[in-house]
């Protein structure tokens, strides 16, 4: 079969954090691999060898099969080798220091989601909007009083969806900051600025250093907070978990504090990345704003748009659990398949002019929330959150642009703008 190795100059790049750190680097490489290698195999030194799935509906028939494509069975993201190693010696034989939602299959994966999932159904999520209001507006006037120049990733787009979902969960105030640090180590652990200090980056096991380093800080933070809520149980998510029973029994402690972690982490970092992606685009685009100012009924597919665009959630990786034929090929069983979810985003076979931003895109069923079973548990949040947001600013802005040079973060996991410098003005 031709083309069926992708050549490890054209693939490296992509295993590295560094290239998502240069904005649009990434896309480079997707776009030539969704051309000439759609599916094919990477064999980068160091990791094992992955299938590359590129292209929208692959992702869709990978994703929507949780039973045949299995989250938990190997790492779920990529990871090296060594790294690998590491996590077993850390956690006595399992293939993930965390067992989130992501990492469990089926049949534990549908007890453990639906210990939250009414909490995030759409009819509980609209049922909070006044309260985002709140925060929405509370984030707005702090960013205009910041004005005229702020960096709008820092100063306002780390903080507003941290306040949602900490709030949510019952983490007071004082302790929002840490769990941003955190949170940041997890997703950024390669990132000079947002990474863990001190941490040895030229160790191939340093993301599982690092990775069990946040586990366990996570675990000594909310063991307290487990006691409290069993205790005296609120009308909090941190109440929810500490209480939450699968098939009758409590949950195993690993998949336990892993549920905190995936809130306190997932629960904000992917909507600031978008949100701060959506400003730096605004920035970009005058025309954009004035668009959206004459038409506030566009806001919601603007949501969505920015949604496809930021794709913050880079990758993930599934195992296969018996062969499998996909576009041609033989998946064998145990074959790793790493599902680039900002690739399917930007296929040209699914999404005219895929590279034009367009908040009128209609349909736009972008994957940036995966697909199938393990589609994101937030996404009603997620999109109240930007909605609220935007519905809160845009009245108030008169104009923006850039004031100095964007930055990416460094990640080749969940990776978004770490610096998105502004000038605005203010409707008088
Ligand atoms: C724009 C914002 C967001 C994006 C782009 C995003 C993206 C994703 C993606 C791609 C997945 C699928 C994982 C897979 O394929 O295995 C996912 C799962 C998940 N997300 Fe989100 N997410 C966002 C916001 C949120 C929020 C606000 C929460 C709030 C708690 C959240 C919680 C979760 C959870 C718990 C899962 C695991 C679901 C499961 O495996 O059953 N996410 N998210």
């Amino acid at each position: 079969m031709d083309n069926l190795k992708i050549p490890t100059e054209l693939m490296a790049p992509a295993f590295n954090p560094a290239t998502f750190g240069v904005r649009g680097a990434a896309h480079e490489i997707f776009t030539r691999l969704r051309r000439d290698y759609p599916l094919s195999i990477a064999e980068v030194p160091g990791y094992d060898p992955h299938w590359i799935v590129t292209k929208y509906h692959d992702i869709r028939e990978i994703t929507r099969q949780d039973e045949l494509f299995h989250g938990g069975d190997r790492s779920k993201t990529l990871i090296s080798q060594a790294g690998e190693q590491l996590v077993k010696q850390f956690t006595g034989g399992q293939s993930n220091i965390f067992r989130s939602l992501v990492q469990l299959d089926p049949p534990e994966h549908g007890p453990y989601r639906a210990v939250l999932s009414g909490a995030f159904m759409p009819n509980a999520i609209a049922e909070l909007e006044p309260k985002v209001r709140e925060i929405a507006q509370a984030h707005v006037r702090h960013m205009l009083e910041l004005g005229p120049e702020c960096d709008f990733a820092s100063q306002v787009a780390f903080l507003y969806p941290l306040q949602v979902i900490l709030d949510l969960i019952g983490v007071p105030k004082t302790d929002h900051e840490k769990m941003l640090r955190l949170t940041q180590w997890l997703f950024t652990y390669a990132d000079p600025d947002l990474g863990r200090p001190g941490s040895d980056l030229a160790n191939p096991q340093e993301i599982t250093n690092t990775w069990n380093i946040v586990f366990n800080e996570f675990k000594d933070y909310y063991d307290p907070i487990i006691k409290d809520r069993r205790a005296c149980p609120r009308s909090d998510i941190a109440s929810m978990i500490a209480n939450g029973k699968v098939n009758g029994c409590p949950m195993e402690e690993r998949a336990m504090i892993s549920y905190y972690v995936i809130a306190s982490t997932a629960g904000h970092d992917t909507t600031s990345a978008t949100t701060a992606t959506a400003m730096w685009i605004l920035a970009e685009q005058p025309d954009l704003l004035k668009r959206l100012k004459n038409d506030p009924k566009l806001i919601p597919g603007f949501v969505e748009e920015s949604i496809r665009w930021a794709s913050p959630v880079q990758q993930f990786v599934r195992s296969a659990t018996q062969d499998y034929a996909l576009r041609g090929r033989t998946i064998r069983k145990g074959d790793l398949l790493y599902l680039s979810y900002i690739s399917g985003n930007r296929d040209e076979e699914v999404f005219e002019d895929s590279f034009v931003f367009k908040p009128d895109r209609s349909p736009n069923r972008h994957i940036g929330f995966g697909y199938g079973g393990h589609i994101c548990l937030g996404q009603h949040l997620a999109r109240l959150e930007m909605r609220l947001f935007w519905q809160e600013l845009l009245p108030r802005l008169r104009s923006v642009e850039m004031a100095g040079d964007g930055k990416m973060a460094q990640s080749e996991f969940v990776c978004g703008p770490k610096k998105v410098p502004i000038r605005f003005e203010v409707e008088r």
